[in-house]
């Protein structure tokens, strides 16, 4: 057994899936080949509990975007550290942040702090509700496991009541959309989506037309921007489309891997927080708001966003060059900055078995990616072509088997 599978045995013991996030849990469909524990990691690489060095493309599910122990992130980090945590009333450098945030993203007039993204979107519907005096909301897509999420189904613990207060549509289905607010836009509060869901339609005229339609009826737009905030482009998929949100939620690349998310919006919507509570003892703790600010400030100063373009356009020209050399129909899409491979056969069956006999040996490959190829700041020319030989031989492998 490996080191990683015999720790996995003894986490079972005492950890409901033996990880505290889904996308972290041991998939049985790659034993033997996934690391389930990693020790550390540095830069693009991290280093798993068998000693085995891999180049990582999923960076924690998008958080780190300028790379694992960023030098001036961790600095700013230790300095805070220094000073402390967590006070008895509020520090100096909440107030940095936001000025940061509502300068990088115009739309963020005002702003609050939390730890995840589920709590950044659950105080956003919070704003909203209040504001508007309406209960409903459409929502598309996972924006957290809150109450509000997987309703209409028995046994996850979620009222079955509150599925009246809920539309959930399918990501990009406008009519869809359109059609429910037709029909009862007088008890709806908000739309809440994010504004690209990394598929393949990278136009952005869902968003747009989710603008438009949320001003026709008087309801509030609201963007999960959590894993496209300062991803898509430093004021995330709302610079990059040119629209303007009410709210939105912000949280993954914001702090490089801190835990931090930060939801906010208009004056008037953030102004209604005078009159409720949202609150929560650790939303203000320091560490993670020195590591925005210092995140914040490498992506200002360093064209990080241009690099990772550059190097995500890198990666997938390199594949398009290996899949035609290898004969194998794929489509390969998304952004740059966070791009996919898929087998693309009429066969819904065989692209599944290609892509996990792919991700199977690319991690034999040291390659760790599942389904999206995340890019940082730390992933240079030659990582991106050590990765590109690395994965013309794994695919090579994945398709003769
Ligand atoms: C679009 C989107 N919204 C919200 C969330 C929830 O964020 P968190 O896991 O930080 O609570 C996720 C998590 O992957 C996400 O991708």
């Amino acid at each position: 057994m490996t080191a990683s599978e015999t720790l996995y045995e003894r986490a079972l013991k005492h950890i409901p899936w033996g990880t505290q996030t889904n996308a972290k849990r041991p998939i049985l469909e790659y034993s033997g080949t996934m690391p389930y524990f990693i020790e550390r990691a540095k830069g693009c690489r991290f280093w798993d509990v068998d000693g085995d060095e891999y180049i990582d493309y999923r960076l924690s599910l998008g958080p780190v975007i300028l790379g694992y122990g960023y030098p001036s992130v961790d600095a700013a980090v230790k300095e805070q550290l220094e000073k402390g945590v967590l006070f008895s009333m509020a520090s100096p450098v909440e107030i940095e942040l936001a000025e940061a945030i509502s300068r990088i993203v115009p739309s963020m007039e005002m702003v609050r702090f939390g730890k995840n993204g589920v709590d950044a979107n659950a105080s956003n519907l919070r704003i909203a509700r209040a504001y508007s005096g309406k209960d409903k909301m459409i929502r598309c897509g996972y924006n957290g496991y809150h109450d509000w999420f997987s309703t209409g189904i028995s046994g996850n613990g979620v009222p079955r009541s509150l599925a009246d207060y809920v539309y959930e549509v399918r990501y990009g289905d406008v009519e869809q959309v359109e059609s429910i607010l037709k029909r009862d836009a007088s008890s709806i509060s908000c739309i809440l989506s994010s504004p690209y869901d990394f598929n393949e339609d990278i136009s952005g005229d869902y968003p747009r037309a989710l603008r438009k339609l949320a001003d026709e009826y008087g309801v509030i737009l609201i963007f999960d921007e959590v894993l496209t905030g300062f991803r898509l482009s430093i004021g995330g998929a709302q610079e990059y489309f040119g629209v303007r949100p009410d709210l939105s939620s912000f949280a993954k690349a914001v702090a490089n891997g801190f835990p931090l998310s930060v939801f906010g919006g208009k004056r008037k919507h953030m102004q209604k927080l005078n009159d409720f509570v949202i609150t929560a003892t650790y939303a203000g703790e320091a560490l993670s708001i020195a590591a925005a600010i210092a995140t914040l400030k490498v992506m200002e100063k360093e064209k990080v966003h241009e690099h990772i373009y550059k190097m995500g356009r890198r990666l997938m020209d390199g594949f398009t060059a290996i899949a035609k050399r290898v004969g194998v129909e794929v489509k390969i899409g998304g952004f740059p900055v966070a791009s996919y491979f898929l087998f693309d056969y009429k066969d819904a069956d065989k692209n599944k078995k290609l892509h996990v006999e792919l991700n199977r040996e690319l991690y034999k490959e040291r390659v760790f990616v599942y389904d999206r190829w995340f890019m940082s700041f730390s992933h240079k020319e030659a990582d991106i072509d050590l990765t590109l030989e690395r994965f013309e031989r794994a695919l090579k492998k994945a398709v003769k088997d």
